[in-house]
């Protein structure tokens, strides 16, 4: 009778030995709350096919923040839904508008948050479109502007970190020429550098309404079938200069993950988005999965990948996980 000469199983013998050779960790500093923030006062807004995620005026955001915090969740990245859209999104560039109040009662109440912002148009054009739109076709570089002067809009109202998610080319350097000569210096550009064109995204464009109205966004986000594309994207907003580089969504796109880490000397973060939210959860509340076990699983699994932090719609779900069970 032969005997295995390597016995992997010892090191699984108790959860002091596992714990003792884990490779991975996931703590709640790692995890990004997004928060949905729209106009108007005492507004708590459900969104259907996102259980348990809601809209908020600015004023209700003090509960759920308190709720984050006390959990151990320290950035949160803020979406604004604008009470009126037009073509051109012109209620982005507006200093009134959700975001700039959310970032200043954000800062008022807890100014220990790191506060990250959305910087794209599709939550305030009518059509939906994270381009200016001329006939059917999303216009590049007119789009530039605007998408710098939100982003300078967020920093003057106090962002730690701006978002552009939009896909435009070009666009981080925009920013950060418009950051600079306007001395915000110290102002970080994440990037969602590799940003997917993908059906995971249904349910987000239910919580803004900002699913396009006609077309779709494959012109400017990203082909799944490509690896290529994502590299080039990666390194073009590092050169650009953006501080932290963004793939999304997270579950399906691993591989990715994995590649774009392994390429840059930036940090990476990753975005566990709204339809691998709502699948998750549909089938926890069917019983048909233990929902908090794959939570941990798969933002575990994003972090070994490689990703440093995780935009996710569990945070403060996770984070409060992660306290019970040391
Ligand atoms: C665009 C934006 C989208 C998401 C984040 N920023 C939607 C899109 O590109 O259609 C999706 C996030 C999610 O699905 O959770 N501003």
């Amino acid at each position: 009778m032969s005997h295995p000469i390597e016995r992997p199983r010892r090191l699984r013998k108790s959860p002091s030995i596992r714990n003792l050779v884990r490779e991975v960790d996931l703590a709640p500093e790692h995890l990004i709350l997004p928060l949905f923030v729209t106009w108007g006062k005492n507004r708590k807004e459900p969104i259907s096919s996102m259980p348990n995620v809601f809209r908020y005026s600015t004023d209700l955001l003090p509960d759920i923040l308190d709720e984050a915090w006390n959990a151990g969740v320290r950035t949160v990245l803020l979406f604004g839904i604008p009470e009126i859209k037009d073509d051109s999104g012109s209620e982005a560039l507006n200093p009134d508008g959700p975001v700039p109040l959310a970032i200043g009662a954000i800062r008022t109440h807890n100014p220990g948050f790191v506060i990250m912002t959305d910087v794209c148009i599709d939550e305030y054009t009518t059509h939906g479109h994270c381009g200016l739109v001329c006939g059917d076709t999303i216009q590049n570089d007119p789009t530039l502007d605007i998408l710098a002067n939100m982003a300078l809009l967020h920093a003057q109202a106090g962002a730690d970190i701006v978002a552009p998610s939009d896909m435009m080319d070009g666009r981080v350097l925009a920013i950060r020429h418009m950051l600079d000569q306007n001395a915000f210096t110290d102002t970080l550009i994440l990037s969602y550098a590799v940003k997917y064109a993908s059906a995971l995204y249904g349910p987000f464009r239910d919580a803004m309404m900002s699913g396009p109205q006609f077309g779709d966004r494959s012109s400017y986000q990203m082909d799944f079938r490509g690896i290529k594309d994502a590299m080039r994207e990666a390194r073009l907003d590092a050169e650009e200069g953006a501080d932290i580089l963004m793939v999304k969504p997270a579950q399906a796109y691993l591989d990715i993950i994995v590649r774009v880490s392994g390429m840059t000397d930036l940090p990476v973060a990753a975005y566990q988005v709204s339809g691998e939210y709502s699948m998750i959860v549909a089938a926890g509340q069917n019983g048909w999965i233990d929902q908090d076990r794959v939570v941990i699983e798969t933002l575990t699994a994003i972090r070994r990948a490689g990703a440093q932090m995780i935009v996710t719609y569990f945070a403060v779900e996770a984070a409060k996980i992660l306290s019970r069970r040391p």
